[in-house]
């Protein structure tokens, strides 16, 4: 073995460290013994001390390892950190552009548009490209030096890097904490019983308030740049080339940043966001406007505290408070009891809301919530409402603790809580009136059995006349047994059963999600589908040659097999496969069609197509399509509003279409 020299030492532990560093602070996942750890950042740091020509700004014993502070020390911003007017409305933002124009006098003005990140403003200091200084906001004037937790966060260069980089740079951006950490790191503190944060914005505050930076580096931080402060050098003069510029020298910026040439533009932005704004990664709380131009911001100035030349458009909030009147618990298909929250209606998140989740009775234990509180309701995009906090200053004296159902609160049967869940279970299986409902519920529903008309209203006046138990009784029903129903009449009754019969012409996978097996979702019903081609196939499968298939892995391949396993399921599937269930044969995806051998993943809202109907076209031609993007996936199709998928695709690399070339393709393809 040929003795490396100090160069190549420090190269080597220099990319050892860092992949272990992640996956230690950032995944939680150490690859490593801590020894092993500590001894490689102890012989780089001793490297890095006898050869000091050899210590990179950027070195991974410059991210962490400063021992914890006593206090943060303040520090004086050279130019303030301002806040933004707020508008409100659409016509707030006209008012607004309306102001700018009068006094630019001219006829329409260039803006650029950002999201309005909510986490924490932040100012870092760059000298001679060198990470020299972070601080927090504080109170515009002053803020606290947080150098040292900032340069734990992995996105944020410690060195620029190319040319033209200002001697002086101060670069002002927002920290904040991406949802996806943000949801890892409270399950992490639930299953640990520490706190957990209430959002996400919360979540960045309190890390980046810590004096010991080890903790700091634990957490899930992200930094996006959206603004400069005092700069002792050259740059472009609007405000989307300076942020390009940045972007060049290696510090993030918005991918979503985009320069529109008047307030129609503004307000089409402003739509698209807000339609995109449930699927992006990371929690926003508006749309910051910005004239474009340097010179034309320098002539506007200031009132105050805030820019004459830019505004933030907020989205309705998503957290409100409320009155909690009362807890009821819901049974759900596999049995799973769920406490909900009854509430005050409220408008939240833009919609009026009545009921949230609890979750489970951990959760009501760590929220130590009572009826009669005054509790916090937040409603991000399409996720179901959630109570995230207590205020308890507001507790009424009557509040009264909530408790626990001993029994199924339908069928009266045991409940029980498997190891290592959260989740109490009604073990009453199919004698549960509310297990039976909700079983049917997913059979009849658009993306399995698609039984137009079978609604929920009617599906518990079925089971609760004792008229149907099971998904098969369904098939034995008369129009003479509905409409003895209340408010069903022949014709509406001839329609259900013919509805009912027509959905037995079907497809494996549609048929193998009616099931309900638990953790099969569609996806994994039609990877289940197209490895197997047949039903029988499945049936006779053990879990070794479940897990086989892509998306199967050995808890989905354990419920699949208990399923099957269970006689009154192969009973029931026997009588449905007897009442005349049929699908088309499968033709297998592989070799066959122009995107054979592709895996495609569409995520978004596409516009032209419904995302179903997208991906029957591609697996027509021949594609796989999968619902998660992995180094496998080969292109992902993107609409407005794909999040986390779409960054994914981003980091692997893989290729991004948009509908109209989605379009494109399928055309010519086909
Ligand atoms: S520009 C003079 N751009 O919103 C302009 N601010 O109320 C200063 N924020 O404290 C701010 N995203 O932390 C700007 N793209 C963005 C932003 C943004 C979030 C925050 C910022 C500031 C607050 C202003």
């Amino acid at each position: 073995m040929g003795v490396a020299s100090p160069a190549d030492e420090v190269r080597a532990l220099t990319e050892q460290l860092r992949q272990w560093s992640s996956a230690y602070f950032q995944e939680d996942a150490p690859l490593v013994p801590d020894a092993d750890y500590d001894s490689a950042m102890n012989r780089l740091r001793q490297i890095e001390s006898e050869y000091p020509e050899l210590a990179a700004p950027d070195s991974p014993t410059q991210r962490v390892g400063a021992a914890p502070l006593d206090k943060f020390s303040p520090v004086a911003h050279r130019l303030p950190m301002l806040s933004l007017d707020n508008a409100f409305s659409a016509e707030d933002l006209e008012d607004f552009d309306r102001r700018v124009r009068e006094r630019l006098g001219a006829p329409a003005v260039e803006y650029c548009c950002e999201p309005k990140l909510d986490g924490i403003a932040v100012s870092i200091v760059y000298q001679h490209g060198e990470l020299v200084q972070a601080a927090t906001r504080g109170d515009g004037e002053t803020g606290e030096d947080i150098t040292q937790n900032v340069r734990t966060i992995s996105n944020i260069p410690l060195q620029l890097v190319g040319q033209g980089i200002p001697q002086y740079l101060e670069v002002r951006g927002e920290i904040y904490m991406p949802r996806e950490g943000f949801e890892r790191l409270n399950a992490r503190a639930r299953a640990a019983g520490d706190k957990v944060f209430v959002n996400p914005r919360n979540a960045a505050a309190g890390s980046l308030r810590q004096l010991d930076s080890k903790v700091t580096a634990r957490r899930p931080l992200a930094f996006t740049a959206y603004a400069v402060g005092v700069v002792e050098g050259d740059l472009p003069t609007r405000q989307a080339q300076i942020l390009e510029r940045l972007q060049t020298w290696g510090l993030p910026i918005s991918s979503w940043m985009s320069v529109v040439q008047s307030v129609e533009g503004c307000e089409r932005y402003f739509q698209r966001l807000q339609q995109a704004r449930a699927s992006l990664p990371f929690d926003i709380d508006g749309i910051v406007f910005k004239v474009n131009a340097i010179a034309e911001q320098d002539r506007l100035g200031f009132v105050s505290r805030a820019p004459r030349w830019a505004i933030a458009r907020k989205f309705p909030a998503e957290e409100v408070s409320t009155r909690l009147l009362g807890v009821e618990f819901q049974v759900g298909r596999t049995g799973a009891i769920t406490p909900v929250a009854r509430l005050e209606p409220v408008f939240v998140g833009g919609v009026t809301v009545s009921n949230a989740t609890l979750h489970n009775a951990d959760e009501i234990a760590r929220l130590g919530v009572r009826e009669g509180d005054t509790v916090v309701i937040r409603r991000a995009g399409d996720v179901i409402p959630q109570v995230v906090s207590v205020v308890e200053s507001q507790r009424p004296e009557d509040a009264v603790a909530i408790s626990l159902p001993t029994a199924c609160p339908v069928c009266g049967s045991a409940v029980q809580r498997e190891e290592g869940e959260a989740v109490v279970r009604c073990v009453g299986g199919m004698i549960c009136a509310a297990q039976q409902k909700a079983v049917i519920r997913h059979f009849a529903s658009r993306k399995a059995m698609d039984i137009e008309g079978l609604g929920d209203k009617l599906i518990d006046q079925l089971v609760d006349s004792g008229r149907v138990r099971t998904v098969a009784d369904l098939f034995d029903l008369t129009a003479e047994d509905l409409s003895l129903l209340e408010r069903m009449g022949k014709k509406s009754s001839e329609n259900l059963v013919s509805a009912i019969s027509d959905s037995r012409q079907t497809t494996l996978p549609r048929f193998l999600y009616a099931l309900g097996i638990r953790e099969v979702g569609e996806a994994t019903a039609r990877a289940l589908a197209s490895h197997f081609q047949r039903l029988d196939g499945i049936w006779e499968a053990d879990e070794e040659s479940l897990q086989g298939v892509d998306d199967v892995g050995p808890v989905v391949a354990r419920h699949i097999v208990s399923f099957i396993g269970d006689t009154h399921n192969r009973e029931i599937v026997e009588r449905l496969l007897a009442a005349g269930i049929r699908w088309p044969a499968l033709t297998s995806s592989t070799g066959e069609g122009p995107l054979a051998g592709s895996i495609w993943v569409v995520t978004g809202k596409l516009e032209t197509l419904s995302r179903d109907e997208a991906e029957s076209r591609l697996r027509a031609l021949g594609a796989k399509t999968a619902g998660s993007v992995s180094s496998k996936t080969t292109q992902v199709v993107a609409g407005p509003g794909a999040g986390s998928k779409r960054a994914k695709a981003e980091s692997l690399g893989i290729p991004i279409l948009d509908e109209a070339a989605l379009l494109a393709i399928l055309e010519e393809q086909s």
